[in-house]
Formats: structure tokens, sequence, C-alpha cells
């Protein structure tokens, strides 16, 4: 049987290996995720609403079962708040294969799973919502919306969401599909109510596969920043092509990136931006020599001026890295001789948290030699 009539006619089907680096991103962010989130609040929810049947033909547990076991076995696990997670499922028959494997998971209090009777994400959503909030519009809601297609989930839809102030999505993004089809003769239509715009013209022109799938989802990254969401994006590649698809998360906070930008640094040491089952495994081939240059780039541009280190620390969140890379930047910088830490003046280390750094431009340099 081919792999899309597996895919249309089975309850239950293989998995294979891009699942399992898109899991092990949901896991690693999970991880970080329930340690913010459920030691700071009573209370929270993660929506699995295309939660497929729970397990796959091959062994392998599905997405409701990771998130369940992420919890469970959390080393952090008795400090937590009560999850509460809120599963829809399109099919009968998948509904009731996810039920089965849900009845199998160790019986915790902390640990609330409904399965909602077998129904259609657009149609749903209010529901869902509902169910998720319990009443407080506040409540923390991760969302994960992983369909087989990208007109399961319009953009109006993701920003509805996006609607409480601590909802957090983490979708599938279709950027194999866009680069295949965008040519397509009524495809724009489609295109259009995906990105809730028709901001993803402008990478219609980009040449070369990997660039331009990049291309469609930094416009829908633009699209989530017009409404003033932050995001992150982690490729899913097949062995050493470019991304099948992405994973993105939109959030309103700036604490989502600081978990984002970890795990997508654990699962790609080099770029951040993208691993395939292959990659995922390998040692570390550049010996920890991450590329930076965005980084260091936006630093430069500090040329003239004075920053506190929690303004350079959110400025690098946003541009996808962690404060390790921030340090190596700044050090780097400090042995060009175009950053110096002026606060404090005794640390232990060269950039504690709190410090602030004067950053001057090369021009600045060869004044002091014309003196010479
Ligand atoms: C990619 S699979 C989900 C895999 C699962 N998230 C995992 O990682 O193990 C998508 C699932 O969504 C279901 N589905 C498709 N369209 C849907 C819709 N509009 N609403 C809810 N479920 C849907 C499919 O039947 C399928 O089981």
């Amino acid at each position: 049987m081919g792999r899309k009539k597996e895919l249309a006619e089975k309850t239950v089907w293989r998995s294979d290996p891009h699942t399992q680096v898109k899991h092990l991103m949901y896991r690693h962010y999970l991880h970080c995720w329930m340690a913010k989130i459920l030691q700071r609040f009573p209370e929270a929810t993660i929506v699995d609403a295309f939660a497929g049947p729970g397990v796959y033909q091959d062994g392998p547990p599905g997405s409701p079962i990771v998130i369940a076991r992420a919890f469970l076995e959390h080393t952090a696990y008795r400090r937590f708040g009560k999850l509460n997670l809120v599963c829809l499922e399109e099919r009968p028959d998948r509904v009731t294969e996810l039920r089965r494997q849900v009845a199998r998971l160790p019986a915790s209090p902390g640990l609330n799973v409904q399965v909602a009777e077998p129904g259609l994400f657009a149609e749903r959503q209010a529901e869902l919502s509902a169910l998720a909030h319990r009443g407080k519009a506040d409540m923390p809601v991760l969302w994960l919306l992983d369909p087989f297609d990208l007109k399961s989930v319009p953009f109006s839809l993701v920003r509805r969401c996006m609607a409480g102030r601590r909802d957090e999505v983490l979708f599938t993004f279709f950027s194999n599909e866009l680069h295949r089809f965008c040519q397509r003769e009524h495809y724009d239509k489609a295109m259009d109510t995906y990105f809730g715009s028709d901001l993803w013209r402008s990478a219609v022109q980009v040449k070369g596969a990997g660039a331009r799938k990049e291309a469609f989802a930094e416009a829908y990254e633009q699209m989530l920043a017009r409404h003033r969401l932050l995001s992150g994006r982690f490729g899913i590649r097949i062995s050493n092509q470019s991304a099948r698809y992405h994973l993105i998360l939109a959030t309103h906070s700036e604490a989502g990136l600081k978990c984002w930008n970890p795990a997508a640094w654990k699962l790609d040491g080099y770029t951040g931006r993208g691993a395939s089952a292959a990659t995922v495994m390998q040692p570390d081939l550049f010996g920890g020599q991450a590329v930076v240059d965005r980084l260091d780039e936006a630093l430069r541009s500090h040329a003239g001026t004075a920053q506190r280190w929690s303004a350079l620390s959110s400025e690098a969140a946003r541009l996808g890295f962690v404060d390790k890379h921030l340090r190596t930047a700044l050090t780097k910088l400090a042995a060009e001789g175009l950053a110096i830490r002026v606060e404090p003046v005794k640390a232990p280390t060269p950039w504690p948290e709190g410090c602030i750094v004067r950053f001057y431009a090369p021009e600045d340099l060869k004044l002091e030699e014309a003196e010479d």
C-alpha cells in the first residue's frame, strides 16, 4: 500500500524517521514549557487538535502519548500544577484507538486527559478553547496543530488560537507543498487563506528549493509579527534534503522563545534551523562552532551605543539564539576591540547577566591609529 493510501485508509499507520524528529522537537519544547509553566501556574492546558490514533503501527507513541509521557516522566513532575490535555481527532476509528492508548497510561491526579468526540478542528475550535481555558482567559494554553494538509489550518484559525494572552501555537507549516504548488493556477486563493494575506508572493521569486521554502516560512513569520506575535521556526528534513515541513511556534511571550531556541539548537547545533533523522544522530561535526552571523551583524549595528544585558539577550532570543551564542559573539567582537563591558568593573565571568556593553565601529579604531 502506498503512503498516501495508508494515511487515508488505515486507522493506524507506520511511523517514519521525520515524525521521530518532529516528536523529538516536541519533547524538547514540552520539557522546557512544562518546567516553566507548570511550576508557575496551578493549571495549564495542551490542546492536541489533530491528535491521530495515539500510536504508530510499528510501536512508537503518537503525539498525545508523547505529551502525557513528557509530563509523567518529567524530573520536576512533583512540583507541577495540573495539566489538562485535550485531544481532537476527525476520524471515529482513530478516536477509539486513541482512547485505548490513553487508558493504558498510568493514572496520575495531576494529569487530566480528555479525548473529544470526533470532529473537525475548524468547527470545534471554539469548544476546544472553552475546554482549554476553563473560564480563565489568561490560562496558559499550548495548541499543537499538526494536520495532513494546509487547508485545515488557515491563518484566521491560528489567530483564534492565539486569542488568550498566554496562548501559544506550535504548528506544522507546509513548506514543501507551498514550494511545489505555488505557481499552479488558482492555488493563490489557498495561499492567501493560509497566510492570511498575500505576503507569500515575494517568496515565489526566490530561486532554489531550500531557499524558497525558507522564504515561505519567513513570510509566515512576518505575518505573525504584523499581529504582534513572536515566533520561531525549525525545518524537519528528510536525509540531507531541504525542509519537508517546518514547525513554527507562535507566542506572545519571549519566554516561549527561551524554550524554543534551546530546543532547536539541541537538534541542530550548527545552525539551529533544522534537522533530519540522519543529522540529529550525528556527533557535532563542527566542534560547537555554531553559525552566529545574524547575531554578529545585529551586535555590530549597536556601534556607538551602550546596551544592557537584558536588551541584548532579548534581541538574541528574537533572532533565534540562546545566551551562550550571545556570549560567544560578544567575545569575538571584544577580541576585535569592538565591544567592551563597561559595567560591572569586576566580574567572575566576561559577560555576566546584568552587565552593560559598549559597542564601537571599526572606524573608531582607525581614529586612534591615526593619532599614534
Ligand atoms: C499528521 S496526523 C497527526 C499525527 C499526530 N499529531 C502525531 O504526531 O502522532 C493528522 C491527524 O489529524 C486528523 N485530521 C485530519 N483533518 C482533521 C481535521 N480537520 N480536524 C481534526 N482532525 C483531523 C487525521 O485523521 C490524522 O489522524
